[in-house]
């Protein structure tokens, strides 16, 4: 299977071709300082050629905390010389397969030759871009990438990509440069002028529909730049748009949300009309399962009409009970606030009863805060209940 090579004259990789040429020729191209960038990450790199471990130009080790198994399916994302796709072979043993992606002729030549000296038989070189991965849908297992994305000008069309190739519940483990905290100095590094926040980087894997997303910067780099290690991992469900077709399932979940007394102080559904009125247009989704079942859905709806508050929402998310503890209120609840940050939204808001922790739970772990408890704020079938009022500030503000 072939790629669509990126542009040859390209100035970047022009260089990382350069690297390849010397590299080959026995010279040592990576960093030199042994901290921050190259093969002073890995303990293990005595087991691969010489000449991969030459050209090692990476900002950390993604195969040290990607926890491969035997047999997975694994993509490299900008494989260069090859020697996180060497260790990941090993790893995913003679029943796994592992692809390198580059969009550096030289480099995925200087791979090649360095696995048929490693006696690499479960490994295959590309050549193409990671913007458009020369592989089918839900191809792989685990992504990793090692200093490549932050080189990327449209990371969304590459997060976008790797949702793609990987199969529902694949892993994404990834070593890359971020933006965090001040400018402290100048940066050591000139490829930190398409870094992106860490923030940034958690929406843009979030729109992506990626979950579970961790982000840790580690050594700084100066400018405010660091390396960091990503984690993240693609639901087992889709999140799609919801539909007007969607609503009579739609409804039947949000039925039994408010049947167990500790969702909404809404007495029952309303009808398709009043719901769509109330609720904004682009901000409802559903999450489907491996049939396209509808088994969640999660809309924003506006807090008021005063002009004041027109980036202010408030959220709703229910799932089926069949269906919880799952991951899919989480994936919900990413896409929308992702999607509703992209969209100028400030402050998302949502009203919880104390009792319904696996609510609160939820919101909290994507970036809601307690405000406050509003003590027997309303009634619930007679009942005076209190509710805690959690909201979520965007970043981008
Ligand atoms: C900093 S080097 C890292 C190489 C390797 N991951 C390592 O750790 O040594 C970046 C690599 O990404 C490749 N690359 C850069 N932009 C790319 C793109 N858009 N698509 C595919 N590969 C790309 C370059 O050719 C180069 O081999």
């Amino acid at each position: 299977m072939s790629g669509d090579p990126a542009t040859p004259v390209d100035p970047v990789l022009a260089r990382y071709a350069e690297a390849a040429r010397r590299a080959g020729e026995g010279e040592c191209v990576c960093a030199d300082d042994g901290s921050h960038f190259g093969a002073g990450h890995y303990a293990d790199v005595d087991t691969v050629p010489a000449a991969a471990v030459r050209v090692s130009l990476g900002c950390g080790n993604p195969v040290a905390v990607a926890e491969l198994r035997e047999g997975e399916t694994v993509l490299d994302l900008g494989s260069g010389g090859g020697l996180d796709v060497l260790l990941s072979a090993r790893r995913v043993g003679p029943s796994g397969h592992v692809y390198g992606l580059d969009a550096t002729a030289e480099m995925i030549e200087l791979a090649r030759r360095n696995a048929t000296e490693a006696g690499a038989s479960n490994v295959e070189f590309l050549h193409g871009s990671i913007e458009h991965i020369p592989l089918d849908d839900r191809a792989v297992d685990v992504v990793i990438s090692n200093c490549v994305i932050v080189l990327a000008s449209d990371k969304d069309t590459v997060f976008a990509e790797i949702a793609r190739v990987l199969r529902p519940g694949g892993r994404v483990d990834i070593s890359d440069i971020v933006r965090h905290g001040a400018e402290d100095g100048s940066a050591a590094v000139d490829c930190g002028d398409r870094a992106i926040t860490v923030d940034q980087y958690q929406a843009a894997l979030w729109r992506a529909g990626l979950t579970q997303v961790s982000i840790q910067p580690t050594d700084t780099l100066g400018g405010g730049l660091h390396n960091a290690i990503v984690h993240a991992a693609k639901p087992c469900v889709g999140v799609r748009r919801m539909e007007p077709d969607d609503w009579p399932t739609v409804r039947a979940i949000y039925e039994d949300g408010i049947a167990t007394g500790n969702a909404t102080f809404e007495p029952s559904a309303p009808a398709w009309d009043q719901w769509d009125r109330t609720h904004l247009p682009d901000h409802r989704l559903v999450a489907t399962d491996a049939e396209g079942r509808v088994v969640g859905w999660a809309a924003l709806a506006p807090v008021t009409d005063r002009c004041v508050y027109r980036g202010v929402a408030e959220d709703s998310v229910y799932v089926h009970r069949d269906h919880h503890g799952r991951g899919v209120g989480t994936a919900l609840l990413e896409r929308l606030v992702a999607a509703s940050e992209q969209a100028g939204y400030w402050t998302i808001q949502t009203g919880i009863f104390p009792d319904n922790t696996a609510s609160l739970t939820l919101h909290q772990r994507v970036g809601f805060r307690i405000v406050g408890r509003r003590e027997r704020i309303g009634q619930l079938n007679g009942a005076w209940r209190d509710t805690y009022l959690l909201e979520r500030r965007s970043h981008n503000m």
